[in-house]
């Protein structure tokens, strides 16, 4: 049997590395902020409340983090890192607002998802302001070379989004397109956070490629930890509730797991269940059926060896204390789960 789900073990009191990451790029991170909110003001009053509904609930702020440490690992920072590092939020904003409407999900972040308050259509539409907000900032950076690399990442978190709903309620789910799914939902926008940090820093070579590879492992761990959480996490820790990706007929790897381990009669539950014929008793039924196959901590050994890679692709960057803080980001994001 794997570990128990729960909240992220550390020791009481200590800061996490998300939050000593913050505290080293605090000044930072506060402007990133501001421009936050002075990005996110309309008149059509709408969309700021909507924004904001989402926007000051929190959230790890992890991909402007990692473009702001990026920029300063490669010596540059300032206006343009702090522009940019705000319009990643702004599209991981925009995506958390419309993916909550195609997940048909109610909590967000700890509270009443923007779509159950608002309604799926203004969600969807905020979602688009923000995006377009985001290449606002961009422009304004002057950088034609972070533009696409964002623009990039904002197309194929879209293609992954797409894939996925492509790929729901099918239970013939391969591994390989599991990952390509996670791959371009998640990944690349962590890739892209990094990479551009680094190229507004004026290191497009050795540095960026180093800092895509990190933001792409990191991701990939990340969402195997989401994932794995799906079925073991508690509501509480996690802002959202779980069994979402089962509701939604997604073949997430710790069903590919349990799947692939079980008899002749468990498989037959899984093609039925995520062919699309389930209903609520049967989630507990594969939470049952994936802790009997060790599913989650498979998946948690998945997202550790690609926490290992992203700390290895940090050797060939400048060492300072950024470098320092992004070291420990890959085991806090595994830690979290146990
Ligand atoms: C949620 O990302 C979406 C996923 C890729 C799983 P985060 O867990 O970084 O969300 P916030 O920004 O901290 O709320
Ligand atoms: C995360 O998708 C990726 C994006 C939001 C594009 P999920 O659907 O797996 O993430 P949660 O669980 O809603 O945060
Ligand atoms: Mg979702
Ligand atoms: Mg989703």
């Amino acid at each position: 049997m794997g570990p128990a789900v729960g909240p992220a073990k550390q020791a009481a009191g200590a800061p996490h590395a998300v939050d000593r990451l913050a505290a080293l790029l605090a000044d930072d991170l506060a402007a990133v902020d501001a421009i936050i909110h002075q990005y996110m003001a309309s008149p059509v009053g709408v969309i700021p409340n909507l924004a904001a509904h989402l926007i000051d609930a929190g959230g790890k702020r992890i991909r402007p983090l990692l473009t702001l440490a990026a920029a300063r690992i490669c010596g540059g920072g300032g206006d343009g890192a702090r522009k940019l590092a705000a319009a990643v939020e702004f599209i991981h904003s925009a995506t958390l607002l419309h993916d909550d409407v195609v997940d048909v999900s109610s909590m967000r972040r700890g509270k009443k998802a923007a779509n159950v308050v608002w309604g799926n259509s203004a969600s969807v539409l905020v979602g688009d302001f923000l995006f377009a907000r985001s290449f606002n900032l961009m422009v304004e950076t002057g950088d034609i070379q972070v533009l696409d690399i964002l623009a990039r990442a904002a197309s194929v978190i879209a293609e992954g989004e797409v894939m996925q709903l492509a790929a729901a309620n099918d239970a013939e789910q391969t591994r390989e397109r599991y990952m390509a799914i996670i791959e371009a939902k998640t990944a690349a926008l962590f890739a892209a956070a990094g990479k551009a940090g680094a190229v507004a820093a004026g290191r497009p070579g050795v540095e960026a490629t180093a800092l895509d590879t990190y933001g792409r492992e990191l991701g990939l761990a990340f969402q195997l930890v989401d994932d794995a959480l799906d079925y073991g996490g508690l509501a509480a820790t996690m802002g959202k509730n779980a069994g979402d990706d089962f509701r939604e007929g997604k073949v997430t790897l710790p069903v590919l797991i349990a799947r692939e381990a079980g008899d002749e009669s468990e498989r037959a539950f899984w093609r039925r269940a995520m062919g699309g014929e389930r209903d609520d008793d049967d989630f507990h039924r594969a939470v049952a059926l994936v802790r009997r196959h060790d599913g989650i901590a498979k998946t948690l050994e998945a997202a550790r060896a690609h926490a290992a890679h992203a700390k290895e692709a940090l050797n060939a960057l400048p060492a300072n204390a950024y470098r320092e803080a992004l070291a420990d980001l890959p085991d806090f994001v595994v830690d979290r789960a146990y």
